[in-house]
């Protein structure tokens, strides 16, 4: 694997399912009383947050203490760059602190790249504005392997805000990788410029896509990213785009839902498919921990037999 996890591309086959198997072997240790491996022992681990986040701050936390690495916990509120301190001067400030792995989320897309050409440890990317958040894609991909036995040849629909969706764009890329055969469903105005080039099918749809699909993953409405009118009303925007039960009703019988949260109860998703059996968010999030772990386990020089010597 590379020294950086900044893109779902960065992935080839092999290194994502190295990440999977990896995560898999981890995710035993949560069933144990004591959660922890000394593994990164000694080591450092920076989460630099500007850019608000509950689950994949936390997780990125959980996952390195559950490792035993030291962790530092640095939000832009209440820091310097609140003083206009610049993303470089924050980097080499955490640099100079002996930071082995730094895992940034910003707001602008390409924000992670700039940061591993200055420093000397690894950087993954937390979610960079609109661009790429690729440890969400890992855990979606685990989660469908967990509920479905499998992510080749899978069919999996992505619908909503993809405009704005870094979960969307790694999430096409890695399902790609690995074999699944993806479909955007959006309006037009919520689709990316050069979308056409992606390695995906675009619908404007949904009824027609749902029943043809073991995934259906819902996205947030990034209202903080819009500024303008992207589709006419809310309640519109449900009626065309949202997952209610009647259109939950024309899955396959074992077809998943998925959201990355956090969730707009009522706009893409009504509260009745996010608490159904087929719902498999709150897994997402208990997943994120394993794959999390694995990605720093495996960036920081670890390979899968020490994982699997460490786990066992
Ligand atoms: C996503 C994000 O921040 O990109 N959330 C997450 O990481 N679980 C999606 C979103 O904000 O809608």
């Amino acid at each position: 694997m590379n020294r950086h996890l900044l893109s779902a591309a960065d992935l080839n086959r092999d290194d994502a399912l190295l990440v999977l198997d990896t995560a898999e072997e981890l995710a035993r240790l949560a069933d144990r009383p004591i959660k922890k491996l000394p593994t990164l022992r000694g080591r450092t681990v920076v989460n630099l947050f500007f850019e608000d986040s509950t689950r994949t701050r936390t997780s990125f936390e959980l996952a390195a203490k559950r490792l035993s690495a030291d962790v530092i916990n640095f939000s832009a509120k209440g820091s310097s760059v609140s003083k206009g301190e610049s993303l470089k001067d924050t980097a080499l400030t955490l640099e100079a602190m002996g930071a082995d792995a730094v895992v940034v989320r910003h707001s602008a897309s390409g924000a992670p790249h700039r940061l591993a050409h200055w420093i000397r440890g690894s950087v993954v990317n937390a979610g960079d504005g609109t661009h790429e958040h690729p440890t969400q894609a890992l855990l979606d991909a685990f989660t469908m392997r967990q509920r479905l036995g499998r992510v080749e040849g899978l069919h999996v629909t992505i619908v909503g805000d993809v405009l704005h969706s870094r979960v969307a764009r790694s999430n096409v890329l890695l399902l790609h990788t690995l074999g699944a055969e993806v479909t955007l469903v959006a309006p037009p105005t919520l689709l990316p410029v050069g979308v056409d080039a992606w390695p995906c099918d675009v619908s404007f749809d949904l009824d027609a896509v749902v029943p043809k699909s073991d995934v259906v993953m819902m996205l947030r409405v990034q209202r903080e990213r819009m500024h303008g009118g992207f589709f006419p009303t809310t309640r519109e925007y449900s009626r065309r785009y949202g997952l209610d039960a009647r259109r939950m009703a024309t899955l396959p019988d074992d077809a998943i839902v998925m959201h990355p949260g956090p969730m707009n109860r009522g706009v893409e998703i009504a509260a009745e498919v996010a608490d159904s059996v087929r719902s498999t968010i709150v897994e997402q999030v208990a997943n994120g921990v394993s794959v999390r772990m694995a990605v720093l386990y495996l960036l920081l020089g670890g390979g899968m037999a020490e994982a699997v010597e460490s786990a066992a």
